[in-house]
């Protein structure tokens, strides 16, 4: 048993456990003797997963595929882990909406919206009051770097995960009497198939990708310990120095980082073809 086990107990759900931060998180956690519900869509990824996960732990798993932006999908997921007493979860699946606000189409907005807000909001909310009632769990949300700040090029993005940033910060606080610790994880720049697909030319930020194995295991330590955690030092220097400069300067800041790496990507594209 470790220390997380001992203190959530055995079963931990993760959403977006098919790819990416939230698919390390699972390992990470079957590594730690967790019991696992896995929930993404794509159920053959997930089968491998359970199946890899189950070769080197010796713990129980259970896929829910399943698209959580469709009408009711949280409540079904709910219902179908109702007999599992499930101490840990973390709602990590989420998208970006790349491109400047007004040429994005709105039902894109309004579909990562739904899944990077509502999907989290509704999982912590149906799972919550078991948790409380368990008297001892944990809830990890996943904000971004992103979420400190505004960021052109991905306004509904970044503001999408200040909404859980803010979420998070004040549950840990309105939960923590009630035996709950939520933690908000703010990743930077990550290496998942999430940044891979943007275009952009990332050289060109003053940014450094980390592992999804590393921003796992940030999120898992700082578990229980405090509200937020940002993932990396250099993107915890970028959060904490916003605090003490006017909001719009990073902002009009990272409109000229990010505008020059989309154009940099696009000659590097026509360059190739
Ligand atoms: N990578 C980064 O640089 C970075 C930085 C900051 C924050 N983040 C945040 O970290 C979280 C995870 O990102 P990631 O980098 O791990 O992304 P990823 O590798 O693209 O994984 C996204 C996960 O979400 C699942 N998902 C997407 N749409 C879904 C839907 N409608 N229903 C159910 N599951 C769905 C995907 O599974 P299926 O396709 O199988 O459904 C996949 O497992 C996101 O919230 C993201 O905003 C990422």
């Amino acid at each position: 048993m470790s220390s997380l086990t001992n203190k959530y107990g055995q079963w931990a759900l993760v959403t977006g456990a098919s790819s990416g931060i939230g698919k390390e998180i699972a390992r990470q956690l079957a590594s730690k003797g967790f019991n696992l519900v896995l929930v993404a869509r794509r159920k053959k990824i997930l089968d491998e997963l359970a199946c890899d996960i189950k070769i080197n732990n010796r713990v129980e798993t259970l896929i829910v595929a399943s698209d959580l932006s469709r009408p009711g999908a949280v409540k079904a997921l709910y219902d179908s882990v109702s007999k599992l007493d499930i101490g840990l979860i973390v709602p990590a699946a989420g998208v970006d909406a790349m491109g400047r606000f007004l040429e994005k189409d709105y039902t894109d907005l309004e579909s990562m919206l739904l899944l990077n807000i509502l999907v989290p909001t509704e999982i912590t909310h149906i799972f919550g009051q078991n948790m409380v009632n368990r008297k001892r769990s944990g809830i990890i949300l996943i904000s971004s770097l992103f979420g400190y700040q505004g960021i052109p090029n991905f306004a509904a993005y970044a503001a999408s995960k200040a909404y859980i940033l803010t979420l998070g910060e004040t549950l840990n606080v309105e939960l923590a009497h009630q035996g709950v610790d939520v933690l908000v994880l703010s990743p930077g720049l990550t290496d998942t198939p999430f940044s891979q697909k943007m275009d952009i030319d990332f050289s060109k930020l003053p940014m450094y990708a980390q592992r999804p194995e590393t921003v796992a295991r940030t999120a898992l330590n700082a578990l229980g310990k405090k509200p937020t955690v940002v993932s990396g030092w250099l993107n915890k220097i970028y959060a904490w120095e916003n605090r003490f400069i006017p909001r719009a300067w990073p902002v009009m800041l990272f409109c000229f980082l990010i505008n020059r790496a989309i154009k940099a990507h696009a000659s590097k594209k026509q360059v190739t073809t």
